[in-house]
């Protein structure tokens, strides 16, 4: 999606070095799968434009930061997959269907300690700062990441109770990449304050997206499977805004079709999207993210750095609010 970027190619040539030792097998081969799976690299593009809007010069020195965002996310894309039950990943088996739970879950793992080995490469001198951010986001994902699973079961999730765990699970990483950019660009507390809050905005407008592609998304295209958030009762923008307008006999269907799996209802996805079409609900969820957007826009304009060099974010910013993968 963003291959021609710079910023992308870049970073590209920097992992493409990583090496992984061949045995065990099935440890490293699920990672080196997932890693080479067309993901849209956008974490490491943050972190790559968020050391350049302060330092072009550091943008060299932020790729093992852009590495370690990469290989976190890439861990709790493996894990989230079990967690959902998800067949697939990228247009690909996910690597607990092409593997098992265990293997997925232990090369996840291994996933997870590579990312601290990228860490330590970091500027040294920024070391304290960016270890401290890290920690702090890496336990707010799976902190969003508990309650993604305990929302399944819950049916009284309010939307605030939802922005604040998708705030978690996805809109803190986006925020991370950008304010570990600021770090190493040199940017001082309120820069980098700023930048994190136009990530976290942008964050939550992201995994906005991510929700209504899961209902709406082409299957040719998305790489994803479309309907696997209603499979799974998933507490998403949709589902808040629907059971808050059903009326009438729509409200047993309704709560018909969270009570059945698909073997009990084989055409729950389909019977849910025709609800959400009745009651207009993808509009609603359109517009929240236009407004997650504008406040993130708000965040990047406020940055005192010369206007020209946000361009590739708000370009950046844009794109991710139109993506169709
Ligand atoms: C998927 O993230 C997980 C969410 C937070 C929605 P991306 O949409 O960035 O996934 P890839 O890396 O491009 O596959
Ligand atoms: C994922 O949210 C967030 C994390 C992986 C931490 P989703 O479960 O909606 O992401 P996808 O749709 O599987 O990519
Ligand atoms: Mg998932
Ligand atoms: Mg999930
Ligand atoms: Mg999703």
């Amino acid at each position: 999606m963003f291959q021609n970027l710079v910023h992308a190619k870049i970073f590209q040539s920097y992992i493409e070095q990583s090496q992984f030792p061949t045995a065990p097998s099935n440890l490293y081969d699920p990672i080196r799968y997932i890693l080479s799976l067309s993901g849209k690299r956008i974490r490491p593009m943050l972190v790559s434009m968020g050391t350049a809007l302060f330092d072009e010069k550091q943008v060299e020195a932020s790729l093992p930061a852009s590495t370690a965002i990469e290989y976190f996310h890439n861990f709790s894309l493996i894990h989230d997959d079990i967690m959902d039950k998800a067949p697939l990943r990228r247009g690909k088996q996910t690597v607990h269907q092409k593997w098992n739970d265990s293997v997925a879950i232990l090369s996840g793992d291994a996933l997870l300690v590579k990312a601290y080995e990228e860490l330590a490469k970091c500027p040294a001198d920024k070391m304290v700062p960016l270890l401290q951010l890290f920690n702090r986001t890496a336990l707010a994902v799976c902190e969003g990441q508990q309650y993604d699973m305990d929302f399944e079961i819950r049916p009284d999730v309010s939307e605030d109770e939802y922005i604040e765990m998708i705030r978690l699970k996805t809109s803190v990483l986006l925020g991370c990449a950008l304010q570990m950019g600021a770090i190493i660009g040199g940017a001082g507390k309120d820069e980098q304050e700023l930048l994190y809050d136009f990530g976290v905005n942008l964050g939550i407008a992201f995994q906005l997206q991510d929700d209504l592609l899961d209902v709406y998304g082409d299957p040719n295209t998305f790489g994803k499977q479309v309907g696997g958030d209603i499979l799974s009762n998933k507490k998403t923008i949709l589902f808040i805004q629907l059971q808050k307008k059903l009326q009438g006999n729509d409200l047993q269907l309704f709560e018909h079709l969270l009570a059945c799996d698909v073997q009990q209802e084989p055409d729950k996805v389909a019977k849910m999207q025709t609800l959400y079409a009745k009651y207009d609900i993808q509009n609603i969820g359109l517009a929240l993210k236009e407004e997650f957007t504008a406040l993130a826009y708000d965040r990047l304009r406020a940055i005192s750095v010369e206007e020209s060099k946000k361009d590739q974010l708000f370009s950046l910013a844009d794109a991710l609010m139109h993506r169709q993968q």
